[in-house]
């Protein structure tokens, strides 16, 4: 388990930046990773989520160049590259492709002549559903909007970061994930609304109980997984409700009996029913979260993820496992696949008198089934993105 600090974290990429470029930067830009308690796949579909963002983060350190050279070191892959700034389209790996995407559409937004040099790292684990490609977005935006432009315009950043995803890398994606990295508040929870591109914080009432990621270690990314095509199935059957009906709704307003209309399409009918009840679930959620009912919590995760598995299909058996033994176990309250999914981690409330057990049972059972190892990732809640200057 990585447990190591922010503070470190900056303490030891400042000294290897130094090392790499015998300079010292000039700022670092901070980016969190993100969890999701619910709300899943109803970002794009304009609906209502409740992600919070968490001790695990992209770090960018920056320093402005006199010439139009990027100087990029990777931490994480230990690899450099260097391209000029008006040379962004060939990138050899995915990472690279995120870093130079990004750079385009700043660049294409802003008028900037002079390059950097820049490292980047992080310890949000790479492709496990906890959001570090778009991380190491917000934190590259804000990195540069706020060095060379001094600016550090929260929704700017967020729109940046959407553009480079659905227009450069080609994911249909929402803002879940951005949004969660940029607004998030300390210990509070956060409710978005996609819809009016709005949230509200709230309190948690939660108690003598933990939140655990269980990375199943299946790994997939956005840009090759089936994410778009639910994103399609979606339109599809909005715009089939909608010639049935001959009514012109949006997906945050469907109701159950529009819905209804489309049942012989049982695919679509399905998709659709996956969104309108997930909605219904945060709002819950919250309610339950602000009483500390954990059992109705328990309740909210295991209907998610039941629908995430079966009516939107985004599960895969190594995280039904996870879930169906979960249930198993007295310690555990309720939990459900998180983030884009066909892999990645569950999200577990867990009694804490009980938790350590938890986990080896889980462990254990998952090895006996699989013969390959699952890791528990704890966390507690952090604060959204954030410059630091004065280095
Ligand atoms: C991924 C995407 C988000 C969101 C989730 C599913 O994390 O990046 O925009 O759609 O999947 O809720």
């Amino acid at each position: 388990m990585d447990r190591i600090t922010k503070d470190q974290l900056i303490q030891d990429y400042k000294n290897l930046f130094f090392d790499n470029f015998q300079i010292k930067p000039d700022i670092a830009s901070i980016a969190p990773g993100r969890v999701n308690i619910i709300g899943e796949h109803t970002d794009y579909n304009f609906g209502l989520a409740m992600p919070i963002a968490i001790n695990k983060w992209i770090v960018s350190l920056l320093s402005e160049r006199s010439d139009n050279k990027v100087y990029i070191y990777s931490v994480n892959y230990n690899k450099r590259i260097s391209f000029n700034l008006n040379d962004l389209n060939n990138s050899n790996e995915l990472w690279e492709k995120y870093v130079k995407s990004t750079i385009h559409v700043i660049s294409k937004k802003y008028n900037f002549n002079n390059g950097f040099n820049i490292l980047i790292g992080g310890n949000i684990p790479i492709g496990f559903g906890m959001s570090s490609s778009a991380a190491l977005e917000v934190s590259i935006v804000s990195a540069i909007l706020y060095k060379c432009f001094n600016k550090y315009d929260k929704h700017e950043i967020l729109k940046i970061c959407n553009e480079v995803e659905t227009k450069i890398l080609g994911i249909k994606s929402g803002m879940l994930d951005q949004y969660a990295s940029i607004f998030s508040i300390g210990k509070k929870f956060l409710l978005i609304d996609f819809n009016s591109i709005t949230h509200e914080y709230f309190n948690s009432n939660i108690k003598n109980s933990s939140w655990l990621l269980v990375n199943s270690m299946v790994s997939r990314d956005l840009v090759n997984s089936e994410y778009n095509i639910r994103v399609s199935e979606c339109k599809e059957g909005l715009d089939l409700v909608n010639k049935s009906t001959k009514k012109n709704i949006s997906l945050s307003a469907l109701t159950f009996n529009d819905i209804e209309v489309i049942k012989n399409n049982k695919k679509l009918y399905n998709r659709l029913l996956h969104v309108y009840y997930e909605n219904q679930r945060v709002k819950k959620m919250k309610e339950e979260i602000l009483n500390g009912n954990l059992n109705n919590i328990g309740e909210l995760l295991l209907e998610s993820h039941c629908s995430l598995s079966k009516n939107y299909e985004v599960s895969c058996d190594e995280i039904d496992f996870i879930i169906s033994i979960s249930k198993k176990h007295p310690g555990f309250i309720g939990g459900r696949i998180m983030g884009g999914g066909f892999g990645g981690c569950t999200i577990n409330l867990v009694k804490d008198n009980l938790k350590e057990d938890f986990i080896l049972f889980l462990k254990n059972q998952f090895y006996n089934e699989y013969k390959t190892g699952i890791e528990v990732e704890e966390f507690s809640f952090s604060d959204g993105s954030h410059i630091l200057t004065n280095l």
